[in-house]
């Protein structure tokens, strides 16, 4: 059987030879996918399953602020430059495709428990003020009026209102859509091997046999993107795959707004937020684990989700469990994400968003685009070059190979 593909009836037929083939049908692969349709390629996009992996597993925040670390200031940059395009993409994408895309700008409440989380949090604030981000400290009192299901041990909070959220499935749904629209020819199927000639990337093997050549490939597989065969040793740093298991809990219509904004906590010690949806689903996560290419959810991750969770607000024992999962996070050795040219020519590299690839997907998109037409990587997306560890390609090609 064929495998099938997806086009719109009127659509003009793709042509023999695109000019980019995407690899990975994430939320990062379909963007840039569209993106770069948008400014006139040709563009095919290969995965069998687009939007399964860990854009189907995310929770959907866009939490620059109460995601950022010491000693990241770039990325924080980076991060904060693509939460600011989220509202104009949304409105773009969901006028293009009639699809809405579950965008909410309601804010962030982080909160604590004990002295050592509170000190966390302190830290954080700190930090915040430090950038001139804007955030409120909060009193436990004040933490409750807020959101009236927190427990009542919470002690502190911060509120960060310009830390949103997108409903994750929602903007796949859109993007795919997007996609018809703008006539990309979208392959569901396995990519068998990247092909490289005379040491530049010109194509793609799909598993059923058939090849895609192009003038340039985008590696945007997730955690997939330095297993796919063929790809030169050396011409990307390692991406790693970094577990996170997540569930989704059901709130009844009688009791949605069950939280009025996510809210994520250390309790004591532990990690956890939670991110309410319009339609009344709760997502609860995530676990992050060192344990590669492995999904199993297990018990132990799921209790410690809901204990965590379930200290934050004890209302959360009476909901429905609706889904266990568990998603890989493309981890590079930095924690930021490769963009742009990689050392093998004709090969470019918009992967290893490891937690922040829901939220770097615009400015992504756009980087990448503005890359595949001009050659150039835009300044606010400069810095994340493949290249920045030293990386560097051993002659692959069959030809170099048997010289
Ligand atoms: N960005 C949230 C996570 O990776 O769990």
């Amino acid at each position: 059987m064929e495998a099938p593909e997806t086009t719109i009836p009127h659509a003009r037929p793709a042509p023999a030879r695109p000019d980019a083939i995407v690899v990975g049908g994430g939320l990062i692969g379909l963007a840039v996918a569209w993106r770069a349709a948008q400014r006139g390629l040709h563009v095919a996009l290969v995965d069998p399953e687009p939007g399964s992996g860990a854009s189907h597993a995310a929770a959907g925040m866009l939490a620059p602020a109460t995601e950022a670390h010491y000693g990241e200031e770039r990325l924080l940059r980076l991060n904060l430059a693509s939460a600011r395009r989220y509202p104009d993409f949304v409105a773009e994408l969901e006028g293009v495709s009639g699809t809405p895309a579950g965008y909410t700008a309601r804010g962030t409440l982080a909160v604590a428990f004990d002295s050592g989380d509170r000190a966390v949090l302190a830290d954080l604030a700190a930090f915040h003020q430090r950038l001139g981000l804007d955030s409120e400290p909060l009193s436990g009192r004040e933490c409750r009026s807020l959101e009236p299901l927190l427990s009542p041990d919470v002690q502190s909070g911060l509120h960060v209102r310009g830390d949103h959220q997108i409903d994750n499935r929602m903007l796949v749904a859109a993007l795919l859509t997007a996609l018809t629209r703008e006539h990309v020819t979208v392959h569901r199927e396995r990519v068998a091997e990247l092909l490289v000639e005379h040491d530049v990337a010109i194509g793609v093997r799909l598993a059923d046999g058939r090849t895609l050549h192009a003038d340039r490939v985008v590696l945007a597989a997730g955690c997939q993107s330095t297993s796919i065969p063929g790809l030169p040793p050396g011409a990307l740093p390692p991406i790693r795959p970094v577990k996170g298991q997540i569930l989704r809990l059901s709130v009844p219509a009688s009791a949605v707004p069950f939280l009025g904004r996510a809210v994520r906590g250390v309790v004591r010690g532990r990690q956890v937020y939670l991110v309410p949806r319009e339609h009344g689903e709760l997502v609860v996560g995530a676990t992050v684990e060192e344990q590669g290419f492995d999904t199993q959810v297990t018990a132990g991750g799921v209790y410690e989700l809901l204990r965590a969770a379930h200290g934050l607000v004890p209302d959360i024992g009476e909901l429905p469990l609706t889904e266990v999962r568990a998603g890989l996070r493309p981890g590079s050795p930095d924690n930021a994400p490769l963009l742009g040219p990689t050392a093998l020519p004709g090969l470019v590299a918009a992967t290893g968003h490891f937690r922040n690839g829901v939220l770097l997907t615009p400015i992504t998109a756009d980087a990448i685009a503005e890359c595949l037409v001009s050659g150039q990587m835009p300044e606010d997306a400069q810095g994340f070059e493949p290249q920045r560890f030293g990386n560097e390609p051993r002659r692959f090609s069959k030809k170099a190979a048997l010289a």
